[in-house]
């Protein structure tokens, strides 16, 4: 974790994205929140479509924008939900990709969350 942001404020940041999420489909809001190791904090939450297959996670928003954003060197992930969900498979790929070392804190709406890494949540992951 990076020295200025801890575990509590990446959550809260995820907590926050979520009340962003355009989910009228599942109405399941997702928020995250990527911690780069300059202590810059990238939001992402779900982005549904009408043709379901068009959604996006929250986790692949805020991986993505941050790469976007030039931001290569990312330590850690929060992701919230209603009840404390655990990321997808598809997520936890890109998670490998674009932060293999990354810490992980999975939390629900009442501020409860754990934690856990990248490895622990896809173990013996396919590379390039
Ligand atoms: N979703 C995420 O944003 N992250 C996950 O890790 C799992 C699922 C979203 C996708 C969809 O908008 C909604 O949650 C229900 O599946």
């Amino acid at each position: 974790m990076n020295a200025t942001v801890s575990p509590q404020q990446l959550v809260a940041a995820a907590q926050s994205a979520r009340k962003q999420a355009y989910a009228p489909y599942s109405n399941y809001a997702v928020g995250a929140a990527v911690l780069t190791e300059n202590g810059e904090i990238i939001p992402g939450c779900n982005v549904e479509n009408a043709s379901y297959g068009g959604a996006i996670c929250a986790e692949r928003v805020a991986l993505t924008s941050a790469i976007a954003q030039g931001k290569r060197r990312l330590t850690a992930i929060a992701v919230v939900t209603v009840d404390g969900g655990s990321p997808c498979g598809f997520c936890r790929q890109v998670m490998v990709e674009l932060g293999a070392e990354m810490d992980v804190y999975i939390g629900d709406a009442a501020g409860n969350f754990r934690s856990t890494t990248v490895r622990a949540l896809l173990p013996d992951a396919f590379g390039a």
